[in-house]
């Protein structure tokens, strides 16, 4: 009994010793990490506040989308982002944003996290909303007049919504 606690305690020591022992690293706070944490979850947690609507979306579009998808978002130097809907069980699946993205989120954390591919995180968060909201809308997910935000992005439905299995494996992440 008295062995295996020694060796319970020896194995703990480099944990406990290693912050100071080799006089590297410091302890950092959230304030430092803040402008890395943005990852966005299927439910939308971590949406910034702000909005944007199809309108304001277009026009960001046109300017900075545009060059690499296609005026219509249909595909050039960057992928399609539009159509393909229903197309996934057939031989030739089109997957798109509006095809195969089973949440609206992701289109928000996407963007806002790599485009445009030639200046991520450059798009302030209401210019995001706005052209999340253009890409859907160019999809025919959401009506012309919408306006998105923290709330209204998550309850977008998306058309394959339902079309991922859980995998059932032990172990999965
Ligand atoms: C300079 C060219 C370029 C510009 C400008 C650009 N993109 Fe992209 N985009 C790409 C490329 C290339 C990819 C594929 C990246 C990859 O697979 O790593 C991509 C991927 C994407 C995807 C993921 C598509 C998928 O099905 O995986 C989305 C969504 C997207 N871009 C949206 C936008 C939006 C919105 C803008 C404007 C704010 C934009 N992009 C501007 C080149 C560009």
């Amino acid at each position: 009994m008295l062995k295996a606690l020694s060796i319970a305690v020896a194995c703990m020591m480099p944990a406990l010793a290693s912050a100071t022992d080799y006089g590297i690293g410091h302890a950092i706070d959230r304030n430092a990490i803040a402008s890395w944490d943005i990852d966005i979850d299927a439910a939308g947690h971590n949406l910034p506040a702000g909005s944007g609507d199809v309108a304001h979306g277009k026009q960001i579009f046109g300017a900075k989308c545009a060059m690499c998808h296609g005026a219509n978002g249909e595909g050039g130097v960057g992928d399609p982002l539009v159509g393909g809907i229903g197309t996934l069980s057939s031989e030739k699946p089109k997957k798109t944003v509006g095809s195969y993205w089973p949440y609206a989120t992701t289109l928000y954390d996407y963007i806002r996290r790599a485009m445009p591919y030639d200046a991520p995180q450059s798009l302030s968060a209401d210019d995001v909303y706005a052209v999340s909201a253009y890409v859907l809308y160019l999809n025919k997910i959401v009506p012309e007049d919408t306006r998105l935000d923290a709330k209204s992005l998550p309850r977008v439905k998306m058309p394959n919504r339902d079309g991922f299995v859980s995998d059932p494996r032990p172990g999965k992440l």
